[in-house]
């Protein structure tokens, strides 16, 4: 009897530690801040390819950018907690966000802030409604994506 406890305690381990394999997936709290992060960039692509079109024609469309812009810095403004630490390459999450932003935290809060600048900016030029002054303010946003990209975004 006291065999069989102790064999079953043990078949119970065997069990459970088997179980706790796949475990090794990220926590759900990282799962979801990865893919919340992805939906929140997605969200800002889309949003600044429509602006960049826009800007192409030479008179941007302001009732369709507006928003877009303002879109774009409310969710610049949240940048910072999509990257919670262990959210990176090593969460096992289907991530491009390289180690380096957690290793060089100082240069990413930098870019990040840049950012917000950048999408204030092109929310002021809008509000101007000068075509070439929103132009240089499309550029200068799309700038700082590539600032960050570059920096801390695996490329495909
Ligand atoms: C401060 C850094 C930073 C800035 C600024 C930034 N990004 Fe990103 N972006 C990232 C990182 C890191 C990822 C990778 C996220 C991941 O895979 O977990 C990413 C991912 C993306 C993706 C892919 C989303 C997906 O579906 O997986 C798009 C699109 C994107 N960014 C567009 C933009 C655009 C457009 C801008 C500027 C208007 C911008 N980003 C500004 C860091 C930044």
């Amino acid at each position: 009897m006291q065999f069989d406890l102790t064999g079953r305690v043990l078949a119970a381990l065997i069990a459970g530690s088997t179980l706790l394999l796949p475990a090794q997936a990220a926590p759900p709290g990282i799962a979801a801040a990865v893919k919340a992060r992805k939906a929140n960039y997605k969200e800002i692509g889309g949003a600044f390819k429509t602006i960049s079109d826009e800007v192409k024609t030479g008179s941007p469309d302001l009732a369709t950018i507006r928003p877009l812009a303002r879109d774009i810095a409310t969710r610049a403004q949240g940048q910072l907690k999509w990257f919670p630490k262990g959210s990176g390459p090593e969460s096992g999450e289907k991530t491009r966000a390289k180690s380096t932003v957690w290793t060089d935290m100082a240069g990413f809060n930098r870019a990040h802030a840049s950012f917000v600048t950048a999408a204030n900016g092109l929310n002021t030029a809008i509000a101007s409604g000068n075509a070439a002054q929103i132009a240089q303010a499309q550029k200068a946003l799309g700038t700082t994506c590539k600032t960050c990209h570059d920096r801390y975004r695996e490329t495909d």
